[in-house]
């Protein structure tokens, strides 16, 4: 593999990032300093050393899928198919997971990675990553509604959500909205609507931190983080 990818894949920063280690002859492979970027190196028998540590390879995989319904968010399952089971057997060989969880049946924005440091960032309520979710709902969601998703609402179990930014799209018996959350508690969307008299018939998340669903993944689709990509989630 080419070394400035090697070292781009394993978090060392863009490729650019490593042209410059490069330059600042902070890279040797088995003890001779590297002038090379495109060098062609092979991490699991040479010895590659930055700043005289010995960087050991974990390949890491970064992945967005737009997760159809019917399908769970999970590594495995007795009776339902997983995300994971939707991917390549060339994907599934870097032993990846979701980054938390949609219902069975919401649809959208799903990372999938086997970066554990990444995935705790994520998911932790100290981080308070954003997350923006479309939905369609039965009932009139009103106005006023919007200042109480803000003041934080009281949902079933006794627990005032924190403040999230609901946007109204239609209003009427059937509603459609957009809401940011910057929390993940179980069936959390649900039950914000549901402490309103009104339900969450369609769900699909659109965004989490600075990335977006956009529209090039059909259902079910997956591709690839770019290395900018990555390098925005580990940034927040
Ligand atoms: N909130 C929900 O109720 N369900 C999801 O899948 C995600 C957020």
């Amino acid at each position: 593999m080419r070394l400035d990818k090697l070292l781009a894949n394993m978090g060392f920063g863009t490729r650019k990032d490593v042209k410059k280690l490069i330059k600042q002859k902070a890279v040797t492979v088995d003890e001779v300093v590297v002038k090379d970027v495109g060098l062609q190196v092979d991490p699991e028998k040479q010895a590659v050393v930055i700043f005289g540590e010995r960087v050991t390879y974990e390949p890491m995989l970064y992945l967005l899928m737009n997760k159809p319904a019917g399908v769970i968010s999970a590594t495995e399952d007795n009776y339902d198919q997983t995300v994971i089971d939707l991917l390549e057997p060339y994907h599934r060989h870097f032993e990846p997971f979701p980054v938390g969880r949609l219902d069975k049946d919401t649809e959208g924005f799903l990372l999938i990675t086997n970066d554990g440091q990444l995935t705790h960032n994520l998911l932790s309520p100290k981080k308070h990553v954003p997350k923006v979710y479309y939905a369609k709902i039965a009932g009139e969601v009103k106005p006023e509604h919007i200042e109480m998703f803000q003041q934080g609402i009281i949902i079933d179990d006794g627990y005032q959500t924190k403040p999230a930014k609901l946007t109204i799209l239609n209003s009427g018996v059937e509603s459609e909205i957009e809401l940011e959350i910057s929390e993940g508690k179980f069936h959390q969307v649900k039950r914000m609507f549901k402490a309103i008299d009104t339900e969450v018939t369609y769900l699909k998340r659109l965004s989490m931190g600075p990335l977006q669903l956009g529209d090039d993944l059909a259902l079910g689709e997956y591709r690839e983080l770019t290395e900018e990509e990555v390098l925005q989630l580990k940034d927040r």
